[in-house]
């Protein structure tokens, strides 16, 4: 029987909602969660319950916060195999994949249960004489989390590993067809000790979502919104954010381009632009979008990234395949229409295109040669197993190609020469870069995230993300006895400025 999954606000089920089946895209006839979906209106109230626990959650000392991310980090490296079983069986990533999502948690637990230990302030010298000036970080208060499936485990862990850290409450709403997986490590946190209503998860759809969130935020018990998903979701919540002055922290879409040189590893390349385009299906926010390659060596690569192609393996993601079913019905009907952009003057390599037959969600690969700037290719991005190519003459071609889309999340370099490389990375619109490696595959204690059309310019992940969901408050502490006034009452040193040698 598949398992029953609610929403969990203030440590009570809501046993109420609207019934929604989360299915195995392997085997779709295969539920694999019951989910009951709740509404605005009880979105908005998680945000309250998560309200009402922050207080007590922040006046947690933070080595104390810090012990208990070590535990939900254990708890996750204890419970590895049937959490990426079931991350496998829910949305068809690979299992070997699967694994690697999983220890990408305890990376993130690893890299913050330190952190709590440290979490550091500055003291500041003053201007004025007994007197002392001390910054401290404070948490937001309350973060509304709205997370994808394609990582429905490892990316909200770069949220709430973080967030909960720093002392603050959370109401985590991920995406339906990837809710047993979240529901699972959401279990994980619990059992680790979090006190009841500092953790929350909601189960509703997009627009309900949006409903709860524009209430919740004028009800001002969100200080905080985390958004990972499409370009287009992100505007809408940008916008929302917006209007009540809030900076959402938003991780979107992108558009990732590969430049290989003539001087480039074209094997080491051509095996980038497999995994990087196809693993995962390319459903990564980072997976490759358009290998950008010279011209000198386009025939000779695109004969090394076709083969390659055409000797992966697609199938069941239990077994050693380089990628399973797309995630969700949803996902294969936008792929479909993604196929829908190719044109008479592409050429589509290494063989059929769309679905493989059978029950399964599973699609063929698809390289497309001869994409042109104006393409819709070229320029939107195309979540699943299809990568364009595209050639150039010079450097700064290249440059001006990758930065076309207006996305800027991550990208690639394929060379030798150093030079080339740094030219590269100045010149790139990305977040981040890769130099011979593929454009996905980021670790879990660099920055991540993007511009323009990936991201507002938020980071997640290491420290950088603190400053997501901390504030900084500056303290001065006068100890003179008297009202000693900033920039009136200071010493001065009078210098001879007419002095010279
Ligand atoms: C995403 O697809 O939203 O860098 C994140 C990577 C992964 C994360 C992808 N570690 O490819």
């Amino acid at each position: 029987m598949a398992r029953q999954i609610v929403s969990v606000v203030g440590g009570d089920e809501l046993t109420s909602g609207t019934p929604y089946a989360s299915v195995n895209p392997a085997r779709p006839s295969q539920t694999v969660a019951d989910v009951s979906l709740t509404d605005a209106a009880g979105f908005a109230d998680a945000c309250r319950a998560a309200s009402a626990a922050q207080r007590e959650w922040a006046r947690v000392p933070a080595p104390v916060r810090g012990r208990v991310i070590a535990s939900i980090g254990r708890l996750v490296e204890a419970n590895t195999e049937a959490l990426a079983r079931l991350v496998t069986e829910e949305i068809g990533k690979p299992y070997a994949e699967a694994l690697g999502e999983v220890r990408e948690i305890v990376d993130t637990c690893d890299f913050f249960l330190g952190e709590g230990r440290r979490l550091y302030g500055q003291t500041i010298p003053s201007e004025m004489p007994d007197k002392s000036l001390f910054t401290f970080r404070v948490p937001v208060g309350v973060a509304a989390v709205v997370t994808a499936g394609n990582f429905p485990v490892a990316v909200p862990s770069w949220y709430l590993v973080p967030t909960l850290l720093c002392g603050n409450a959370v109401v985590w709403k991920p995406a339906e067809y990837a809710a047993a997986s979240a529901h699972a490590l959401y279990r994980l946190f619990a059992a680790a000790g979090l006190p009841g209503g500092v953790l929350n998860i909601v189960f509703a759809d997009g627009e309900q979502t949006y409903a709860g969130l524009d209430r919740a935020l004028g009800e001002g018990t969100v200080q905080k919104v985390g958004f990972t998903g499409s370009s287009a979701v992100g505007r809408l919540v940008g916008e929302l954010c917006g209007r009540h002055l809030q900076a959402p922290c938003l991780e979107l879409g992108g558009k990732n381009p590969m430049v290989v040189l003539p001087d480039a590893d074209l094997d080491l390349a051509a095996e980038g632009a497999l995994f990087s385009g196809f693993g995962t299906a390319g459903q990564r926010c980072t997976s490759l979008g358009t290998v950008i390659v010279h011209e000198d060596v386009h025939d000779a690569f695109l004969r090394r990234f076709a083969d390659a192609v055409r000797g992966a393996k697609i199938g069941d993601p239990n077994g050693d395949v380089l990628y399973g079913p797309l995630l969700d019905q949803r996902f294969a009907e936008r792929y479909e229409e993604y196929l829908g952009w190719i044109r008479p003057h592409h050429t589509v390599l290494p063989g059929p295109v769309g679905r493989i037959d059978g029950e399964g969600l599973y699609y063929h690969p698809v390289i497309v040669d001869g994409v042109r700037p104006d393409d819709r290719l070229f320029l939107e991005e195309t979540f699943g197993p299809i990568v364009g190519v595209t050639t150039f003459s010079t450097l700064d071609e290249a440059i001006d190609l990758a930065n076309r889309p207006g996305y800027g999340l991550s990208s690639s370099v394929y060379t030798s020469d150093p030079k080339a490389v740094f030219r590269f990375r100045e010149g790139v619109s990305a977040g981040m870069v890769s130099v011979n490696n593929s454009t996905s595959g980021a670790e879990a204690h660099l920055p991540f995230g993007g511009n323009g059309k990936s991201g507002n310019g938020s980071r997640q992940s290491g420290m950088w993300v603190l400053d997501q969901f901390t504030r900084w408050q500056a303290m001065n502490w006068d100890y003179s006895g008297r009202l000693q006034k900033a920039q009136m009452d200071v010493a001065e040193i009078i210098p001879d400025l007419g002095f010279r040698l």
